[in-house]
């Protein structure tokens, strides 16, 4: 029963909601290792048996947004607050290149000290000193204009989770300033755009059910972006969310599977979340479908103030040291970190 939906949506791409349902509910260990084979066929097909690394630069942790999960809340008096300088940030990107990274991800939280002049100034100058690279932003919900000024100064990328597509979970998971319509609206604005567009979701955040990771799977369908970044929700201790339980590497590795049958050519990163709460996560999520990973290029020095849950990993290593720490643990499962910008399978880039 369970086997024949996972081979239907390896042929259709696509389930009804309440076979998704029934799917993801009634799991066990042998729709999992089924579902991991038909995975890793799919991912060799298309990346072979290549892992694209991007850099990723947090360049402010200063955020106007009080979501009920997140370590760098506004309301988290405890997070000690920085921000990268201009320089900084290229200096991120140079240590960065010379590791052999194609792709940067400036991620910050929405922090308005970082205007739209200043924004497309960093973005121009990486652009003109790595040509040669893609650029990520993460930086949080803004304008149609906005997207698309930072589009035009020189970003290719743009990630933004839409957390959990169900509307009163979303309501449950942020406070009522922020709307599940403006998340979904932001995404098709950047796809609009022109951006390789990333959304995403958290498994196991509070009060998830099999039916919003439905809603989840069906509102990516919908949206068809070219990367989708999952990991498990870890509780960080000085939000509401303290005291919740946090996801399971079991689920997130059997989403990572799915979406890798439902949209084969998808970038998926193995994330560092799901590294935080396994040692071994990133290289199970590897061998569950994912082809990205996302180490960490920030200066050592502000590392550990970027803590969006508890024990996140990497915060004491150098950028090398996890480039080395990577190749090690992706040779060892048989695949490779390329050097390679890692753009989605076919991108028609339109600029
Ligand atoms: N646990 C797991 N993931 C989290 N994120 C934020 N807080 C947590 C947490 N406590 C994720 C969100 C966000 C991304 C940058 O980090 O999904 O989009
Ligand atoms: Fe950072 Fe292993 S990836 S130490």
């Amino acid at each position: 029963m369970i086997l024949e939906l996972i081979d239907k949506l390896e042929k259709q791409h696509q389930l009804t909601r309440e076979e998704w349902i029934r799917l993801i509910a009634g799991r066990d260990e042998e729709s999992t290792a089924y579902l991991f084979e038909k995975a890793r066929y799919w991912q060799h097909k298309y990346f072979g048996n290549q892992v694209y690394s991007r850099g990723l630069i947090e360049f402010t942790n200063y955020c106007k947004n009080d979501c009920y999960y997140c370590g760098i809340r506004r309301s988290n008096r405890k997070a000690e607050r920085y921000r990268l300088t201009k320089e900084q940030i290229l200096e991120c990107c140079k240590t960065g290149y010379t590791l052999g990274f194609r792709t940067f991800v400036l991620q910050g939280g929405e922090d308005g000290w970082f205007t739209q002049e200043k924004l497309e100034d960093i973005v121009s100058s990486i652009k003109e000193c790595y040509p040669d690279c893609a650029l990520t932003l993460s930086i949080g919900e803004r304008s149609f204009e906005s997207y698309k000024r930072l589009f035009e100064a020189g970003a290719d990328r743009y990630l933004l989770r839409h957390e959990t597509a169900e509307n009163n979970h979303y309501r449950k998971l942020h406070p009522p300033e922020l709307s599940p319509e403006n998340r979904k609206q932001c995404l098709r604005n950047l796809k609009e755009i022109g951006y390789q567009t990333g959304t995403g979701f958290m498994v196991g955040s509070p009060g998830q059910t099999p039916e919003q990771l439905a809603e989840d799977m069906m509102f990516i369908h919908e949206l068809q972006p070219h990367m989708v970044g999952i990991g498990p929700f870890v509780p960080h201790h000085e939000t509401p969310f303290a005291k919740e339980k946090g996801g399971t590497v079991e689920l997130t590795l059997f989403m990572i599977g799915l979406l890798r049958l439902m949209q084969p050519k998808l970038l998926l990163p193995s994330t560092t979340a799901l590294g935080t709460i396994d040692p071994l996560g990133r290289e199970k999520g590897i061998r569950a479908g994912a082809n990205v990973v996302m180490p960490n290029l920030s200066p050592t020095t502000v590392r550990k103030k970027y803590e969006l849950y508890d024990n996140k990993i990497c915060t004491g290593d150098e950028a090398a040291e996890c480039r080395m720490c990577l190749n090690r643990r992706m040779e060892g499962i048989g695949y490779e970190l390329v050097t390679d910008r890692g753009d989605y399978p076919d991108y028609n880039k339109n600029k």
